[in-house]
């Protein structure tokens, strides 16, 4: 398999949110991407944080911010995420019903244009939608809470999705979001996922840099073996 460089994304949902600044440095050094979980208590039952927060955390680093909104109605929300300075932002298969041109508006806004797939969601209907993607993130666990257990058999996705994306020489990241600790990152690796999410694994360690050049040289060797 053809696999480039591993994104490692620590996902600030874990982090102290009293903090946020310095904890989004802690792993500045470290980390590819800083991924930011915007809930709405609506797609799904949890709330955290919207685009004020994302705006002020905006100017604390140099990270880039891959935005993962589980939200209904993004074509309203998304763009916003996008014109604050995002560099990638992901929006919810389940909550759109014009996917490709939800991906137009936000490549037309300078971001990079993500599509998300749930747990109970089956991929095949969108693969033909990923030329118009930036990243595809392939949930590991059902969207809505973080530190919850990693489901294996959704790796089936992301083997669909690599062997797709590598026979139409796509440009396109597949990133993996939940349970993604030193035990699984491997095996989501060699399944053909290039970018990875990681909150409890990172921010519930004693040393989150640490942590993060933990799964990149695991997720390294796993490709490289794949
Ligand atoms: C959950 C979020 C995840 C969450 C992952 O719906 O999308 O990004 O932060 O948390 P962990 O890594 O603890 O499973
Ligand atoms: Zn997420």
């Amino acid at each position: 398999m053809t696999v480039p460089p591993p994104i490692i994304a620590p996902s600030i949902l874990a982090a102290d949110f009293s903090r946020l600044a310095e904890e989004v440095r802690a792993v500045e050094d470290a980390a590819d991407w800083l991924h930011v979980d915007v809930m709405d208590n609506h797609f799904v039952p949890n709330l955290t944080i919207g685009l004020p927060v994302v705006q002020s955390l905006r100017a604390a680093t140099k990270l880039p911010f891959d935005v993962h909104l589980m939200i209904t109605d993004p074509h309203r929300w998304a763009p916003g995420y996008a014109d604050a300075g995002a560099y990638n932002v992901t929006f919810h298969a389940e909550a759109c019903d014009d996917p490709v041109a939800l991906a137009r508006d936000l490549r037309a806004a300078g971001a990079r244009a993500g599509l998300a797939i749930d747990r109970d969601t089956p991929i095949e209907p969108y693969l033909d939608l990923l030329p118009s993607f930036d990243t595809l993130l392939v949930m590991t666990i059902k969207a809505g809470f973080g530190g919850q257990r990693f489901l294996p058999q959704l790796l089936d996705k992301v083997r669909a999705a690599r062997r797709h994306v590598n026979a139409g020489h796509l440009e396109l990241r597949i990133e993996v979001d939940g349970g993604i600790a030193a035990d699984t990152i491997e095996q989501a690796a060699a399944a053909g996922a290039d970018a990875f999410v990681a909150g409890t694994a990172v921010y519930g360690a004693d040393d989150p840099a640490e942590a993060v050049r933990r799964l990149r040289g695991l997720a390294e060797r796993a490709a490289a073996g794949a």
